[in-house]
């Protein structure tokens, strides 16, 4: 019988940031597999290499050895420009500060990796305002980011990171700069996107409330899931 790959596929991820002469193994070893769809979660103190396990999960770094491979595909064997086109195509990314640019508007901001993969600029601003719409900004769509609050920052950032509609959205510590009423928003919103989407989320957090809401936690510790 063929047996259908993993949706995403571990094995065996090692890292070691070298530094001048000495070096750190950040990741030890880490093999575990995701099925689409699936809400996932990488806990841990600060140092563990959260980061840097899903900078490589999202191809944003590659692995010092191991491998990733996405519906069977050996992601590290392709090069930057491949792997670049790959991630856009397939991967959003929302992170602890917002990153928006200051001189454009909201829509501008979310119509921005749309543009850049030479989509046609009136489509781009339509989709963009349907996300804005339906993260409930649909009123702020001309606002500089500095007219915006620290939650509405942050859901014009989960647009940006959902205007190429991913299949995977990869967020690092993303409620990490709210106060606690609008991380608890935005920490819903992850889950009404995976439920109404069928996205697969891979969250990063040290935020035990947030790590509670998911079906699968893993703890990293040293280097390797606890
Ligand atoms: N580019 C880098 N070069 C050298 N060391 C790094 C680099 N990035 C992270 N580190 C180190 O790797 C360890 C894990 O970092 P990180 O993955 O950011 O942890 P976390 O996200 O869990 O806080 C830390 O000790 C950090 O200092
Ligand atoms: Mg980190």
């Amino acid at each position: 019988m063929f047996n259908e790959p993993s949706f995403i596929d571990v094995q065996n991820l090692q890292k070691v940031y070298k530094t001048g002469a000495s070096e750190l193994a950040v990741l030890k070893g880490i093999t575990f597999q995701i099925k689409k769809g699936e809400a996932v979660c990488l806990l841990g103190t600060s140092g563990a290499g959260k980061s840097t396990l899903l900078q490589i999960l999202g191809t944003l770094d590659r692995p010092t050895s191991g491998q990733v491979l996405y519906r069977g595909q050996n992601l590290f064997e392709l090069n930057d420009e491949s792997l670049a086109q790959f991630r856009n195509e397939k991967m959003g990314f929302v992170f602890q500060f917002h990153h928006l640019i200051q001189e454009m508007t909201a829509v501008e901001n979310v119509m921005l990796p749309a543009l850049i993969a030479n989509e046609n600029k009136l489509e781009a601003r339509e989709k963009a305002m349907n996300w804005l719409q339906f993260l409930g900004l649909g009123e702020r769509y001309d606002h500089f980011p500095n007219q915006l609050s620290g939650g509405e920052l942050q859901r014009v950032a989960i647009a940006r990171a959902l205007i190429k509609n991913p299949e995977v959205l990869f967020a690092d510590e993303p409620t990490g700069n709210l106060d606690s009423e609008n991380s608890q928003k935005i920490q819903e919103l992850f889950f009404e996107l995976r439920n109404k989407l069928g996205l697969t989320l891979i969250v990063v957090t040290h935020d035990l409330n947030f790590a509670g809401l998911f079906p699968r936690v893993f703890k990293v510790k040293d280097g390797r899931f606890a």
